[in-house]
């Protein structure tokens, strides 16, 4: 059965093309001011540590399976950093054989819905193919709606885990 979602060639068709008005390429140190900048307005936390530590971990060049991945703006004007992907393949987890997981996603509130987030999720999920994964993986809040909407137009779909938690007090 064909799958809803980025491969209907109809649907996709003027996406593509705002998809090639950005560059994705592998984070710089330059580049770690904006993503603060746009990580701070978007949740509303500033988390400098957090972010320096990333960069520490996934910034390198296809350190081990880890993708820290930026979208460029392609005219040069306003924000050079229209958004962010961050992922890495895990082995063994849960028992899953090596797949690849995107945990960090964001765009510029002024740059959505022109294919930005699209594009960095194309750019990440030839990354895991290179990796050699054949899964990809995210998690969302179920009530948060537009990450939803977005992966799901993607083409991803529910898997079959569950994730459990309780409070420790
Ligand atoms: C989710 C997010 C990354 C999408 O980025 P984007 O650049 O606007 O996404 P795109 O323009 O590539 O949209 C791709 C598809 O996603 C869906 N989509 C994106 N935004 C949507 C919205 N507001 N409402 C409904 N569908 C939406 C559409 O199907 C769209 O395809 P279409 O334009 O052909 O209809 C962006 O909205 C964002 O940063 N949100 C806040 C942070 C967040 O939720 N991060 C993800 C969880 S970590």
């Amino acid at each position: 059965m064909k799958r809803a979602g980025r491969t209907t060639p109809t649907r996709r068709a003027g996406t593509a093309e705002r998809r090639d008005a950005v560059r994705i390429s592998r984070v710089q140190a330059a580049d770690m001011p904006y993503v603060v900048a746009l990580d701070r307005r978007v949740t509303g936390i500033a988390k400098k540590a957090y972010w320096q530590s990333l960069f520490a971990l996934y910034g390198k060049p296809r350190l081990s399976g880890r993708f820290f991945l930026v979208a460029r703006r392609t005219d040069g004007r306003g924000e050079p950093i229209l958004g962010f992907i961050i992922g890495e393949v895990r082995a063994w987890e849960f028992g899953s054989a090596p797949c690849g997981w995107v945990f960090g996603l964001s765009v510029h509130p002024e740059a959505r819905l022109a294919g930005v987030g699209g594009a960095m999720f194309d750019a990440i999920t030839a990354e895991f193919r290179r990796a050699g994964v054949k899964k990809m993986r995210t998690m969302v809040a179920r009530d948060d709606l537009l990450p939803l909407r977005f992966f799901r137009s993607e083409g991803m779909m529910a898997g079959p885990y569950i994730q459990l938690e309780m409070d420790l007090d």
